[in-house]
């Protein structure tokens, strides 16, 4: 079992790298796939166990993948034979259900394992389902696998009854090789979308309104290999923010792009930390005299990312006053609480509320990383608790950051991996 253990209590200073995006990264690498010609040429790539698993899932499927290891990957898919994502792949990334759109318009026909819940929520994928049988396609789902197919997909006008970013992006990726026009109407515009527009369009696609709640996809013949920048992972900008605002030093990230982060640098600031911009695409936080608790609420964006709630519930157990954070994304998402009261914090969690009272002296104990952002929010505590902490299930936090234990101790922190019991 991967275990990280902190010796909390160090000050951080330094630069930490930002990688590219790995919900970016994903649906990329997905739509793919669509290029019946060419080579696409995909960097930065995070190097993290679920893009590993989504290689795996697209040489399955007849891709061919070289990588230069370390951050650039090669994709030619001329070849494409397989239309099947299997349990054992799916079960290991959920995003494998991304890679339904692209099958769907290249081949004809998709069929994956059902993806399960996982520990923040039912994560069903009926508003994906919908969207695939609004373009044409007949979906059937049996036996925990869910199969769609269509002899052309047909353009067509597609309500999202929730700003789905897996449901946004699967329905796009379908709809470049419909024929006739889609419209996708309560789209989600988080930046990861964006990128993923502009990669398709880069292939040939016709896609406008990215970026907005309504966007509106031409059919084409055919789309062919491109290169194709991965915007930074404003997840990760985000966590080691708060990282160097809780542990006190003058830490420096980038690269990032402060457009995506207005959200989250506004609730920061709002809690008084002091965040400035010294040069283009980098942010740098500096300490600050004292945390103030303050309220939030997850949304899609352009809201407060829910992707980035357990690491400010980390930080504002060591903000002075009371803080009340709503999560109105997912449905079972404040699983780091209990470990962290176990810290010594105080909060209270009641339905989609948790109510964080501070300043708590926290030290350090073992605790358990539910998914990749608890595990986040423990390390975050971890860094300011008295004494050690292990956390354990690190593998959940290997799949959303490159190289979390490197970039922190070249920070200053004491932290490090135990072997495995
Ligand atoms: C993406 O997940 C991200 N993952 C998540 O990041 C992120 O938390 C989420 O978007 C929200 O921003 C990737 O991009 C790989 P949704 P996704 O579809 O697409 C409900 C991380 O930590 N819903 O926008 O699965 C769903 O249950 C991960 O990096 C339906 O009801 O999120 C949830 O309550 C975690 N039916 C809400 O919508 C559907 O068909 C948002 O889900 C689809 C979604």
């Amino acid at each position: 079992m991967a275990r990280i253990l902190i010796r909390g209590e160090r000050q951080l200073s330094g630069q930490v790298a930002i990688s590219g995006a790995k919900n970016a990264a994903l649906p990329i690498l997905a739509a793919s796939i669509l290029a019946g010609e060419g080579e696409n040429c995909l960097a930065p790539i995070p190097w993290l166990n679920d893009v590993i698993v989504m290689l795996d899932l697209l040489q399955s499927l007849g891709l061919e993948i070289e990588t230069d290891g370390v951050g650039t990957v090669y994709v030619r898919a001329a070849n494409l034979i397989g239309w099947e994502a299997p349990y054992e792949l799916v079960n290991r990334m959920r995003a494998s259900v991304l890679i339904m759109g692209p099958l769907l318009a290249r081949l004809g026909r998709a069929r994956i394992s059902l993806p399960g819940g996982c520990a923040i929520g039912s994560r069903p994928i009926d508003l994906h389902l919908r969207g695939f049988h609004a373009l044409g396609a007949e979906v059937q789902a049996n036996h925990g696998y869910v199969e769609v197919q269509a002899q052309k997909l047909q353009g067509a006008y597609i309500y999202l009854d929730y700003p789905s970013v897996g449901a946004t992006e699967n329905i796009m990726m379908a709809a470049t090789l419909a024929e006739g026009t889609t419209v996708i109407e309560n789209a989600a515009a988080e930046p990861e979308i964006i990128n993923l527009a502009e990669f398709l369009n880069n292939m040939g696609a016709r896609i406008s309104g990215y970026g907005t709640d309504r966007i509106e996809i031409e059919g084409v013949e055919h789309l062919r290999g491109t290169k194709q920048v991965v915007i930074p992972d404003r997840i990760e900008a985000a966590t080691y923010l708060i990282a160097g605002a809780l542990a006190g030093g003058k830490v420096t990230i980038g690269p990032v792009d402060t457009g995506a982060m207005r959200a989250v640098l506004a609730k920061l600031q709002e809690a008084g930390c002091n965040i400035v911009s010294e040069r283009d695409n980098e942010l740098t936080v500096l300490p600050s005299a004292c945390l103030q608790g303050i309220d939030a609420r997850t949304l899609p964006y352009p809201g407060f990312p829910t992707d980035v709630q357990p690491q400010l519930i980390a930080i504002l157990t060591q903000a002075h006053g009371a803080s009340l954070v709503t999560e109105t994304v997912f449905e079972n998402r404040f699983q780091h609480v209990p470990e962290l009261c176990r810290m010594g914090a105080q909060i209270k969690v009641s339905g989609r509320q948790a109510l964080v009272r501070g300043p708590s002296r926290l030290t350090g104990t073992t605790v358990t990383a539910t998914d990749l952002r608890a595990g986040a929010a423990l390390i975050l505590a971890g860094l300011v608790a008295q004494g050690e902490t292990i956390v354990t299930n690190a593998y959940h936090i290997d799949r959303g950051y490159v190289q979390i234990v490197e970039k922190l101790r070249a920070l200053g922190a004491d932290i490090e991996r135990l072997p495995d019991i």
